[in-house]
């Protein structure tokens, strides 16, 4: 699967990017450490093609995502500003990774649920800004009238467009999975920031006991750990899994995430930093960088990883990725 996504990958790059939401993060580099994105670990799996292509007018103009290379790369943008960043997998319809900055004074600001979707994922002349759905609707709608795209013709009504070119509230609903965040809303302050994360391309089906209890723990240390650094940069991701959701959504086997805290001079804390305790509380070790690693089931155990280059080195195991991964450069 993996080998055939990645070959797939390499035909569509010689094709070039026509229609891409934009081929990389370079509007977003901020949210990674040293502005450097991650590297290896785009394995996604193509756009899905529509089948039902008998008898459509400018199909070019009025499909959904059409052509569009996977992964596209998120600039998370809400109420005109950037917030985090995404790679997520069209074939799947789940993130692959969200990279972030975690506001470490910040009081975590959650409210509601998630509602926000990406036009830009539609089609790439839509606004880049996430949308709740009904204003969604009445972009795409508002498009289909410019250019003359008939609702009667069904892969061109404004919902089955939302719907085909990302993953949408009726594919969780009566699952039994939670929309489980990548990058969490309670790494970020109240209001906009915390807000950007309600999108459902930041979430992926998560076994609800594991969201809610190994891995919701694993966040809030995080945070705590967070207060000994300058800057904390992380990365959350997840393992593409052999379940779906509807036929549609993928369902990860797992969730990761990587850290990187720096000094006030933009360097990356070492773990035998005495002028910067950084402690991790079940052992009272130094910790200037790490990772962890849990199963998506309701008994699965958080794996913490001491080096990033650790949980590398396992993700690569567990993708079958040869090529190289990196997180972070040079932390
Ligand atoms: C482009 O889209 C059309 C219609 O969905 C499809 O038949 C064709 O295979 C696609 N081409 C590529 C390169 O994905
Ligand atoms: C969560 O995991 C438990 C056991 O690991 C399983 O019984 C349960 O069905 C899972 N939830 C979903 C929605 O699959």
């Amino acid at each position: 699967m993996v080998n055939l996504s990645l070959v797939c990958l390499g035909l569509l790059s010689l094709w070039g990017v026509r229609g891409e939401v934009a081929p990389n993060f370079n509007h977003c580099k901020k949210f990674f450490f040293r502005e450097t994105p991650v590297s290896g670990l785009n394995i996604a799996l193509p756009t899905p093609v529509e089948t039902k292509t008998k008898k459509l007018v400018n199909p070019k103009k009025c499909l959904s995502a059409y052509n569009a290379t996977s992964p596209a790369y998120i600039c998370q943008r809400y109420n005109n500003q950037y917030y985090f960043a995404t790679l997520y997998d069209r074939g799947r319809r789940i993130p692959l990774y969200s990279a972030y900055k975690m506001d470490i004074k910040g009081k975590p600001g959650r409210k509601g649920s998630i509602v926000n979707y990406e036009p830009q994922l539609v089609h790439p002349e839509l606004g880049h800004n996430q949308k709740e759905i009904n204003e969604c609707l009445t972009n795409i709608k508002n498009y289909n009238n410019r250019n003359d795209c008939k609702k009667s013709i069904e892969p061109y009504d404004a919902t089955y467009k939302l719907a085909w070119s990302q993953a949408h509230n009726d594919d969780y609903r009566g699952s039994g999975y939670d929309r489980g965040h990548l990058n969490p809303a309670g790494h970020h302050g109240k209001g906009d920031a915390s807000q950007a994360t309600m999108t459902f391309t930041n979430v992926a089906p998560q076994n609800s006991t594991m969201n809610q209890v190994q891995w919701n723990k694993y966040e809030q240390k995080l945070k705590v750990l967070s207060k000994g650094c300058s800057e904390m940069y992380v990365v959350t991701g997840v393992v593409p899994g052999k379940e779906w959701l509807n036929n549609r959504v993928n369902v990860p086997s797992h969730y990761w995430n990587a850290f990187c805290c720096t000094d006030n001079n933009n360097k990356p804390l070492r773990s035998d930093n005495n002028n910067n305790p950084l402690r991790n509380d079940n052992n009272n070790k130094l910790l200037g960088s790490g990772g962890a690693l849990c199963p998506n089931t309701a008994e699965g155990r958080v794996t913490e990883y001491k080096t990033v280059a650790d949980l590398q080195k396992e993700l690569r195991r567990l993708m079958s990725v040869k090529n190289n991964v990196q997180i972070f450069k040079g932390c």
